[in-house]
């Protein structure tokens, strides 16, 4: 099949989250399938070095209302993978990629790009695959406009995968004078929801994890569009993410102190704990090591973590990493931590990829008691470096870590339901009664979590039957 996938962030040229990680992994894992993906994604400010070295494919005048704006097109390959870049400087030449004023205009121009790409290089897909608000109004353009230029436009069927429903791309009703045609699709509570639009426009909608696909049916986590998901059941379903083992592999990662498997993680893991600590200046190493890397944000439970962790620093419970950052909020509370118990706490700001990957390698415990987790991706990562996760039982978290069942042994890690402190300390407590007082069954538990494969193979063959299946209906 010929597949355009849509992203507004695709890693290693741009990424905010965990959606970036997708839309690199999937395109790869399904041309390995055999089939033919290419990327599409804006050219932001830092991947304007790369220029030089992409091709230039044209240029088109893009119209939205009264608004002319001009795409230019590149194009580069990476990893056996080829990236289009939609290049405008007055809307893409910029740090962040979204939360500007002008992002209704910035992504209207976007998701015209994506289309006016196809009809100029006459590369038609198979499936437009459209991945969260971003690109949420490929579908409705695409119905309106293009389909009747020719069959082949016509044939077009389009997928969109939901990795956040928080994020909706809403913006007041005054945005459709950007879109040249009117209609009720993209219209909800009074505004235009670029991500409701695709809700309803798609023709078949998964999220990244089963569980998370039936939670936000419900009122809590379906952020006001549970029934126009409910309107659409029939068409959605859920595929889990995978993890490109190559990449997350502590046998053969270049950055860790020591190299290590199943068969030898007890030594493996000493000496990469040993030796990062000594580098952070954290000098007790003799007690455990919790980390926390994540984007910092509500979705990721920092509002029932950050009450709990002080008391078991100051009573020596165990060490914390944190990297990560976002909300301004969650940033200064990390930097107070640290200073406040600078033996014991390291914060880094940002994603420093090496950190990250000593500090997983390192740690005994990752802690993720999110408030709403559509699939979740670091933690599996954990997992591949034995590292135990310690979750709440939400989303793709609830499909991945199967708790510890202290009679038969089975599991993963330890997870707690309710969105709830007491919780949360009762499964720190659990993980650290089992860690100091039953070495064999934490070993085990290791060992049990390294061996979990969420495969990208798995997960592409799932895609490619969810295409097929579109292509083949109505
Ligand atoms: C978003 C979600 C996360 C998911 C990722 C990739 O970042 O919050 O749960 O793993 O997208 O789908």
């Amino acid at each position: 099949m010929n597949i355009l996938f849509c992203s507004g962030e695709a890693y290693p040229f741009s990424k905010s989250g965990g959606l970036a990680d997708v839309a690199a992994a999937l395109p790869k894992a399904l041309n390995q399938l055999g089939h033919q993906v290419k990327i599409i994604t804006p050219l932001y400010q830092q991947i304007k070095v790369h220029i030089v070295d992409m091709t230039h494919l044209g240029q088109v005048n893009i119209k939205m209302g009264l608004y002319e704006k001009l795409a230019n097109y590149y194009a580069i390959d990476y990893e056996d993978v080829t990236y289009i870049f939609v290049e405008n400087d007055d809307l893409f030449d910029r740090m962040k990629y979204y939360g500007y004023e002008d992002d209704a205009l910035r992504f209207t121009f976007f998701n015209l790009a994506i289309l006016e790409y196809i009809k100029l290089t006459n590369d038609f897909p198979d499936i437009l695959h459209v991945n969260d608000w971003q690109t949420g109004m490929v579908p409705f353009f695409l119905d309106v406009k293009y389909r009747q230029y020719s069959k082949k436009f016509a044939s077009i069927k389009t997928i969109l995968s939901i990795h956040n429903l928080e994020k909706q791309g809403s913006y007041p009703l005054e945005t459709e004078k950007l879109f040249g045609n009117k209609n009720f699709t993209y219209i909800h509570l009074d505004r235009v929801n670029f991500l409701k639009c695709g809700i309803m426009r798609a023709n078949a909608i998964n999220t990244v994890s089963e569980n998370y696909t039936n939670e936000i049916l419900t009122r809590f986590y379906g952020f006001s569009l549970d029934g126009a998901l409910k309107s659409r059941r029939e068409d959605l379903c859920g595929i889990l993410n995978g993890l490109d083992q190559d990449i997350y592999n502590p046998e053969t990662n270049s950055n860790l102190y020591k190299n290590y498997d199943e068969s030898n993680f007890l030594e493996g893991k000493k000496i990469n704990k040993e030796k990062l600590l000594s580098e952070l200046n954290i000098q007790d190493n003799h007690i455990p090591l919790v980390i926390f890397i994540n984007r910092f944000a509500r979705q990721k439970g920092l509002d029932i973590l950050m009450p709990v962790l002080e008391q078991y620093l100051a009573d020596k419970k165990f060490n914390l990493i944190a990297i990560g950052s976002g909300d301004a909020l969650y940033e200064s509370y990390f930097k107070d931590l640290k200073e406040q118990y600078p033996d014991h706490v390291y914060y880094e700001k940002g994603f420093d990829v090496e950190l990250s990957q000593k500090a997983y390698a390192a740690s005994d415990i990752f802690v993720l008691p999110s408030l709403f987790e559509p699939c979740g991706l670091n933690h599996m990562i954990a997992m591949k470096y034995g590292s135990l996760p310690i979750v709440r039982e939400t989303g793709g978290l609830k499909d991945t870590v199967t708790p510890y069942n202290k009679f038969t042994g089975i599991g993963v890690g330890f997870t707690f339901k309710n969105y709830d402190a007491t919780e949360l300390t009762e499964a720190i407590d659990q993980a650290l009664d089992i860690l100091h007082n039953d070495q064999e069954a934490w070993q085990a538990l290791i060992k049990q979590a390294m061996h979990v494969n969420h495969s990208l193979e798995k997960m592409a063959k799932q895609y490619e039957t969810l295409y097929l299946k579109t292509i083949n209906q109505k």
